[in-house]
């Protein structure tokens, strides 16, 4: 097993460049099984646990998949199974984008219900309530979503909840289905928009994403093509938050600004200097940040995938910080290895409040999921003493190379392999 060890208090300078988004990647990638002909040649690829996992399962279903830097190119034209029963579908969350992809090429799909962090239920009935709409049969047996139609036909549907799965999903089985679906009540986060520019570069018909309504017209077929993912909102924002934290100057390329806006303007309340400049974002802070209160919101609120990393700069801000998880029921697990680190935070309900402290000291700590990992590191990285963070497969399945990217910047964290 591999553990981070972080000695503390090192200031961050230097730059770093920013991957492709992993939770666009997770959908890129199987949304390519609709390819009837030709090949999807997609860049910008995180080097992610949860990348690779996807390729096996494309694998498994009958995929050609090659691997490049960064790079996958995947024949889909030869898949010769969709029964998707591997133990890498139950591992992740993203494997529920299976079920919307080969519904929509294949009129049927068996797919075990995808695993994925334990922040909260992380129900998927509004991906069933969308399916349904279009003509699936929607069964769910012994852990499996099993989805079948004669056809697929284009309707109306509005979504209960904000659910950027859902909205991918449909979207995604809506693609092949005669005539027009329209989706309304929708996640307009930079990756549901990033999807489907990679539908519509594979001859889809999308308008809309990124707003309140997205209106698919269902066309024949779906061929390869060439796409380069977006950046990774998260992983700049982890990055932004990192540096504000330790104090310093760092430059993070490879970034779209207006993505990171409501990051952005939080650290700036706080006392931070952010400078946009084309794709890179400058971030400067010295001296002790004020305490400020947040609320998780869909796109373009401030999002959920970043309220962890930013509570572990919370907790040596000045005064008093109130965080309002309204996204997912249970993402405050990391709070308690927090407190371990000398962290003043209560949590009740949705709730955490955090009244800042001079310091955090080292100690042996668990990434309790992936963005728990990303604050447990930032923890570290600002602590007095050594820290050691347990559990980084969490951190690996969403950060690529996150010591070396620390390392460049001054930071002192290395990998270290043990025996439990
Ligand atoms: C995606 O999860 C991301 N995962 C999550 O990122 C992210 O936290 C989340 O969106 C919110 O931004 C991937 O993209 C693979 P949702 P998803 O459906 O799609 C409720 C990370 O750290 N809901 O937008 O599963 C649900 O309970 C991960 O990278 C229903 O009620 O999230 C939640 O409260 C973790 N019924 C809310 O909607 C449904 O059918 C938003 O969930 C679906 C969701």
């Amino acid at each position: 097993m591999n553990k981070l060890v972080i000695n503390g208090g090192n200031p961050l300078s230097g730059s770093i460049e920013i991957n492709g988004a992993k939770n666009a990647a997770v959908a890129i990638l199987p949304a390519s099984i609709l390819a009837s002909s030709g090949i999807c040649s997609i860049d910008n690829i995180p080097d992610i646990e949860d990348v690779h996992c996807i390729e096996k399962i494309l694998k498994s279903l009958g995929c050609k998949v090659k691997t490049g830097k960064n790079l996958v190119v995947i024949d889909s034209t030869t898949i010769n199974k969709i029964d998707a029963d591997t133990d890498d579908v139950r591992k992740m969350r993203a494997s529920y984008y299976l079920i919307g992809a080969l519904l929509a090429r294949f009129k049927k799909a068996r797919v075990e219900l995808p695993g994925g962090c334990p922040i909260g239920v992380r129900p998927i009935d509004q991906h069933i309530k969308g399916f349904g709409a279009l003509g699936a049969k929607v069964e769910i047996k012994h852990g499996c979503v099993s989805v079948s139609a004669e056809k697929l036909v284009g309707t109306s549907i509005f979504f209960d909840v904000v659910s950027v799965g859902a909205t991918i999903n449909v979207m995604l089985a809506a693609t092949l289905a005669e005539g027009i679906t329209t989706l309304e009540n929708v996640a307009k986060e930079p990756h549901v928009v990033d999807v489907a520019n990679f539908l519509n570069s594979m001859g889809a018909n999308i308008k809309g994403a990124g707003t309140e309504i997205i209106r698919v017209v269902g066309v024949k077929e779906l061929k390869g093509c060439s796409y380069s993912v977006i950046p990774d909102q998260i992983e700049a924002g982890t990055y932004m938050i990192a540096a504000a934290a330790c104090g310093g100057e760092v430059i993070i390329e490879n970034v779209i600004p207006k993505h990171l806006e409501s990051i952005s303007a939080k650290l700036i309340e706080m006392g931070v200097e952010i400078i946009e400049n084309g794709d890179s974002i400058t971030v400067k802070s010295k001296g002790r940040l004020k305490g400020i209160n947040i609320k998780t919101q869909p796109y373009p609120g401030f999002p959920t995938d970043v309220q962890q990393p930013l509570s572990a700069l919370l907790t040596v801000a000045e005064g008093r910080s109130i965080i309002n998880e309204s996204i997912w029921e249970s993402r405050f697990k990391h709070i308690d290895e927090l407190k371990k680190m000398g962290a003043n935070i209560k949590v009740e309900g949705r709730i955490a409040i955090i009244d800042g402290v001079d310091k955090l000291s080292g100690a042996i700590v668990k990434a309790t999921d992936l963005r728990a990992g990303a604050a447990m590191v930032i923890a570290g990285l600002i602590a007095d003493g050594t820290t050691e963070v347990l559990s980084i497969d969490h951190i690996d399945r969403g950060y690529p190379n996150i010591e070396d990217k620390f390392k460049a910047l001054g930071a002192n964290i290395k990998r270290v392999s043990y025996v439990e």
